[in-house]
This record gives structure tokens, C-alpha cells and sequence, in this order.
């Protein structure tokens, strides 16, 4: 009965009966409770007031250096993987690089779902933010997936010794523009800016200057049948089918967020 007054009294002060009740699912101690539910109430993101949060079969720890991993980016490992199941390249001596690795969310994920089907030889976690890097390091460990973590820009992130040899290549780059920053709401001033926003890019489509640098340099960290996998816009996706196309990726799919809007592209090195 007691939880239950307490379970309204919650829901009452984060205005979501769901949210209270997945604070009272993580945290016992009452006041610690109404702590969280009073700076939920005041803005604060609930998942890095709990401190970790699921996604997919994982469990990361989030906090405010790297960017609270979404449901639609749980696509990406889904696309990832469908794709990789289809033609399998590395499966004796897998390399998955994730750019941008934020939490290690894709990364690890795909670690995680893959290592019952191939041998894997190496995950790269690239990000430039150190403390991003920093945080996908603790979320390995906590996983026990073993992982190199590099920090530089996109494919310069990549040591030089790996490039042409990666068999799966995801990312999902910030592709926010920053002319929308006004409209969006006040929870995301939260996440670290560079996870979240981009710059345009060199044909003037709005924040899709990082989704291009991932496209552009995808065949020369490929290896020859390797995959690549990148979520964006709706409005970039595209742009980004023509990029890579140019570029000289083959077997070019867009792919549909749970929502059925378009959000990201599959490819492949020839
Ligand atoms: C949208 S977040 C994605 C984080 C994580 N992969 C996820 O899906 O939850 C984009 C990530 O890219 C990183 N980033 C921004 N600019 C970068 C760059 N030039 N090179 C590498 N990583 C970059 C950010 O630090 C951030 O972690």
C-alpha cells in the first residue's frame, strides 16, 4: 500500500506514471527516490539519473559523457546484422569498427549478438571525445567484451593498419543541424553538444557534414565485401544514397526506423 503512495506521489511530480515506476523498479530508498523524481521534474534526463539504461540485450551505464543511446539506433545493430548474415565476410577473424561510439552501444551490441556466430578478432570504439571513449571503456569491461578504443575524427580514428580491413562498419554520427537547436526541446542541453549536432555539409544539406565524412571515407576502411551501416535524417537519407553510390559502395538500401520513417542506409564495398 505504502509503494503505492508513493508510486502516485512520483508520478504526480514527473507528470508519467511509467517513468515513476521505473525509478521505483531501480531505486529503494525513498528519498533517494523523490531526489531523482524532483530533478527529473526539473528537466534532468531520467536515464542518466538512473544510470543506466537498456539497449537491445545490453545494459550500458550512461551519463552525461556520451549521448543516451536511442531505440531507433537499436536499427542499426538490427541492419547490421541482417546484413552481415547475408553474405558473412570475416567470419573466421571478424573486425567491427563503431565511429562515434558514444556509450559503445553499437558497438558492443553487435559484440555481444555476434560472438555466437564468429570468431571476432577486434572491435575498434572510435569517438573524438575522450570522455565518451572513456565511458564505452567501463561499458566493455562491465560486458567483458574486449575492445580497442581510439579516439580521433571518423576514419583517422582508424590505426592505419586496420584500414581496408574492417568486415562491418557502423556509426551513427551527430546529424542534428544547428540551425534546429531553438526548436528542440530542453532535455537535450543535457547531452554533450558534439554527440548531437552537425555542421551542414559541402553540398549545403542541413547536418549531414559528419554523416558525409563517415560515407566518404567508408571504402578505404572497408574491407573488399565489408559492410557499412550509418543512421541520419530522414531528410539526408538521400543524399547519402547518392554520396555513397559515387563513392563506390554497392548493394545501397535505405532503412526505416520503427516509426517507418527513413533513417539510415546499408552498403557494401565491392
Ligand atoms: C549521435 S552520438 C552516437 C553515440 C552512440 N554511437 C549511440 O548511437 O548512442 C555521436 C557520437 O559521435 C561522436 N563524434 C562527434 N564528432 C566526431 C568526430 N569528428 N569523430 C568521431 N566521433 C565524433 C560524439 O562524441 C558522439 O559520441
Amino acid at each position: 500500500m505504502a509503494e503505492t503512495t508513493l508510486l502516485d506521489e512520483l508520478a504526480q511530480m514527473v507528470g508519467s506514471a511509467r517513468e515513476a515506476a521505473w525509478i521505483l523498479e531501480q531505486i529503494e530508498d525513498p528519498e533517494v527516490a523523490r531526489s531523482i523524481a524532483h530533478r527529473r521534474a526539473m528537466g534532468q534526463p531520467l536515464q542518466y539519473l538512473l544510470g543506466s539504461w537498456p539497449f537491445r540485450t545490453i545494459e550500458l551505464t550512461v551519463d552525461d559523457r556520451a549521448l543516451i543511446p536511442r531505440p531507433e539506433t537499436e536499427q542499426v545493430v538490427e541492419q547490421a546484422l541482417a546484413a552481415w548474415r547475408r553474405t558473412r565476410p570475416g567470419l573466421e577473424a571478424l573486425v567491427i569498427a563503431d565511429l562515434g561510439t558514444g556509450t559503445g552501444a553499437i558497438g558492443l551490441s553487435l559484440g555481444v549478438e555476434l560472438s555466437a556466430e564468429a570468431s571476432i578478432e577486434r572491435i575498434l570504439l572510435v569517438d573524438l571525445s575522450p570522455a565518451a571513449l572513456e565511458l564505452a571503456g567501463e561499458n566493455a569491461r562491465l560486458l567483458g567484451v574486449e575492445v580497442e578504443l581510439h579516439c580521433g575524427s571518423w576514419h583517422e580514428g582508424v590505426p592505419s593498419e586496420r584500414l581496408g580491413g574492417i568486415h562491418l562498419l557502423v556509426s551513427n554520427p551527430p546529424y542534428v543541424a544547428v540551425a534546429d537547436e531553438p526548436m528542440l526541446g530542453v532535455e537535450l542541453a543535457y547531452e554533450p553538444r558534439m554527440a548531437l549536432f552537425a555542421a551542414d555539409a559541402d553540398d549545403a544539406t542541413p547536418g549531414f557534414a559528419d554523416v558525409a565524412s563517415v560515407i566518404d571515407g567508408a571504402l578505404d576502411s572497408l574491407a573488399p565485401g565489408g559492410i557499412v551501416v550509418v543512421e541520419m535524417a530522414e531528410h539526408q537519407v538521400p543524399v547519402a544514397l547518392e554520396r555513397s553510390r559515387s563513392s563506390g559502395l554497392v548493394d545501397l538500401e535505405a532503412f526505416d526506423d520503427l516509426a517507418g520513417h527513413p533513417r539510415g542506409i546499408v552498403g557494401r564495398a565491392p
